[in-house]
């Protein structure tokens, strides 16, 4: 059937409201606007900060408004694009962008930066530039978490938000560059820029956190320390490459002594990949004085995190990273072409594959830390 120009009728998992499960429901997703195109939506990745946003911070309403349909990390099929859109078109296989990439502003011609300012508030706010979603349902605009929105049979983003890949590559697996294993991966090689024969610590063993030590191996660090209150990770930390496990739960002194011992004076590089305020200093107090670089990957919305002055006077180097630091347009492709020349994991992250109606049960997952990447396939047919 000839869907373009059509207003598509189809299956979206949608919030209501912060703190209640999502609920299935058949929605309407409009064509593309003027440099917007619209994807069918073959996998999304469930990230932790979807369900983070659902059930804790989203009550703050600092970003998208609900009603509104999470997801943002996710691979698809170019259906149809709007007016004046060049780089795309139908039957393109696609990875949507939380984190935009225009090529021509100030912050994307630096190479000090990922930080692409394009439609960042009205994404931010879950809608796309013309300040509206393309998402309905029951006749009431649905917003679009971080102007994506995957957790749906189609979605519409800006064509600044979505990269172009190479059609061998299996969008049930790349789904995962477009978040989590892309920012993990960019906080340990792009962020940081771990050194080989380094020391590291990754704080948290998700998604980020294994990304992270697949990062430390790549960059052929000597010692990778993986640090999780959950022993359950540890057996896939060593997979991706961690030499050492260790659970502070184990240790009746602060982890940070313990690794500060372990490794003659503290680590070159530590990534905190958790998103706790507490633990992001930890992993400050656990690098070398004189270079030691600690990276914080971890998302919070409002906390503050405590740095003790004189552990910056020694020289250390405190680093955030959004989205890992890949100018994302322009450089998931390239993550993409990794993946199929074999220079990074993506299946062994997977844990989980599911439906659209299950994704309840995959947040569930997620929580109880049971899963590592769960894998939702919208429509199934479309792989
Ligand atoms: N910066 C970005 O662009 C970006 C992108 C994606 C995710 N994030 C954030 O990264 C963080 C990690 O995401 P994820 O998907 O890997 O989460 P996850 O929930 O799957 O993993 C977090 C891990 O931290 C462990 N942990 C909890 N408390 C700990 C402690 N006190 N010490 C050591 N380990 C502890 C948990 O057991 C778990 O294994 C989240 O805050 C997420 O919102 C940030
Ligand atoms: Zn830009
Ligand atoms: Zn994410």
């Amino acid at each position: 059937m000839e869907l373009t120009g059509q207003v598509i009728r189809c299956k979206a998992a949608v919030a209501w409201e912060s703190g209640k499960p999502l609920s299935i429901e058949e929605v309407e997703v409009d064509p593309p606007k003027t440099h917007e195109v619209r994807i069918k939506v073959c996998a999304a990745g469930v990230c932790h900060t979807d369900r983070e946003y659902l059930y804790e911070t989203g009550k703050q309403m600092r970003f998208s408004p609900f009603p509104l349909v999470l997801g943002h990390e996710a691979a698809g099929i170019v259906e149809s694009v709007g007016p004046e859109v060049t780089n795309f078109s139908p039957g393109d296989k696609v990875i949507p962008l939380f984190l935009p990439y225009c090529g021509e502003c100030e912050r994307c011609q630096s190479p000090k930066t990922n930080l692409c300012r394009r439609n960042w508030t009205n994404s931010q706010m879950g809608v796309l530039a013309d300040g509206t979603s393309r998402i309905s349902c029951k006749g009431q605009q649905i917003h679009q978490f971080l102007g994506v929105g995957s957790f749906s049979q189609y979605t519409v983003v800006s064509d600044t938000s979505l990269a172009k890949i190479r059609p061998d590559a299996p969008l049930d697996k790349v789904c995962l560059l477009g978040c989590g294993v892309a920012t993990g991966y960019g906080a340990a090689v792009k962020t940081g820029k771990v050194e080989k024969d380094s020391s590291c610590a990754v704080f948290g063993l998700g998604a980020v956190g294994l990304a992270a030590i697949m990062g430390c191996k790549v960059a052929m660090a000597k010692k990778i320390i993986a640090v999780d209150i959950n022993p359950d990770k540890f057996e896939k930390a060593k997979l991706f490459g961690a030499t050492e496990c260790v659970n502070p739960s184990d240790y009746d002194k602060p982890i940070q002594d313990v690794l500060v011992e372990m490794t003659n004076g503290g680590v070159d590089y530590a990534l905190e990949c958790v998103g706790n305020p507490a633990i992001m200093s930890v992993a400050l107090e656990s690098t070398t004085e004189g270079w030691g670089t600690c990276v914080i990957s971890g998302w919070t919305e409002t906390d503050t995190m405590t740095v003790k002055v004189e552990k910056i006077l020694m020289g250390r180097i405190l680093k955030g990273t959004y989205f890992g630091g890949w100018k994302s347009a322009l450089e998931v492709p390239q993550l993409v072409d990794d993946y199929m020349n074999k220079k990074l994991k993506l299946d062994e992250f997977i844990t989980h594959n599911c439906q659209l109606d299950q994704i309840n049960d995959a947040f569930d997952l997620l929580k109880r830390g049971t899963s590592i990447c769960a894998v939702v396939k919208p429509e199934e047919a479309a792989l």
